[in-house]
């Protein structure tokens, strides 16, 4: 018996919600995951050609988390991986391989955690609960670490919103995106994210997109890693000039998620063109938001 897993690519931060806000969207890794009596991973898809394919993959490393968390021995395991979600970007792909990992051993042992502890054990292994609590709940989620424990609520989207990915043809390290930002922020700029993030709830729960403009500014990180990526203002400027309504780094980069309303295909056009311009390849993709989370089954 097996277990098959999907789990969905995450854009983190929205702008203002740098480490708490996370958004699944509607592009799937797909893990199938057998028992043995040692470990064997095989890759197709993104990542194939360089993704570790023994005890140092991340989804064996997140079985064997579980079976430490819950006291059970682990053989091993055979475990295949469907990559769609492109890596290196600020898309989620490491987030996936824990969650998923996480979710097909704790299936294959009769789901001994619950999602709160799967949750827990994602944030330890990834450092940040925003692109997993997203890839594990589905839908925009706020996340929080309290302790031990990370607190996460999964909140409604608007329908009438589209989501706009850029994905860049070069990659980035989120160790090093995440070097680049300071360890202390003036009382100014904590006061001008937090106004942000709570008035981009406020419009999402309302359907108040009118002020997605304002309310995904962000002073937290992304000017800090415009040095990283220098094209970033020209590809959201384009962005917004074709009618996208807020344009930010999707996590920590390169790729930029757009919100759009209405037809997404100018602001596709106009964000590669952009790209493109600044000596950049890279495709943009509308994305739906996955409302489901990772989610599991048995197969024979
Ligand atoms: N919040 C994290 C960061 C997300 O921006 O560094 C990384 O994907």
């Amino acid at each position: 018996m097996s277990i098959g897993v999907r789990v969905p690519a995450t854009s983190a931060n929205l702008g203002p919600g740098f480490d708490v806000l996370g958004l699944a969207l509607g592009l799937y890794n797909e893990i199938v995951y057998e028992v043995a009596d040692r470990v064997s991973v095989t890759v197709e898809g993104e990542g194939a050609d360089r993704l570790d394919t023994g005890a140092g993959n991340i989804v064996a490393r997140a079985a064997l988390m579980v079976h430490e968390a819950v006291g059970r021995p682990f053989t091993g395991a055979a475990i295949h991986c469907v990559n769609r979600i492109p890596p290196a970007r600020g898309l989620g792909s490491s987030a996936a391989a824990w969650v998923g990992g996480l979710v097909a051993a704790n299936a294959a042992l009769g789901t001994p955690l619950d999602r709160d502890a799967v949750l827990a054990l994602a944030c330890r292994a990834e450092g940040h609960p925003d692109n997993v609590a997203a890839a594990l709940l589905g839908g925009l989620t706020v996340s929080c670490v309290s302790g031990e424990r990370v607190v996460a609520v999964s909140l409604p989207v608007p329908a009438d919103l589209g989501w706009v990915v850029l994905v860049p043809g070069i990659e980035s390290s989120t160790r090093e995106a995440r070097a680049v930002l300071p360890d202390t922020v003036t009382r100014a700029d904590a006061v001008f994210n937090l106004q942000r993030m709570g008035l981009l709830l406020a419009a999402l729960a309302s359907g108040r997109v009118d002020v997605l403009g304002v309310a995904m500014e962000d002073r937290l990180h992304q000017p800090q890693r415009l040095a990283l990526f220098p094209w970033m203002e020209a590809v959201r400027r384009a962005a917004l000039e074709a009618g996208a309504l807020g344009c930010v780094l999707s996590g920590a980069g390169p790729a930029l998620l757009a919100a759009v309303r209405g037809a997404a295909q100018p602001v596709v056009r106009a964000m590669e063109g952009a790209l493109s311009l600044a000596g950049v390849a890279g495709r943009a993709l509308p994305l739906p938001v996955d409302t489901d989370g990772a989610t599991w089954n048995r197969r024979p």
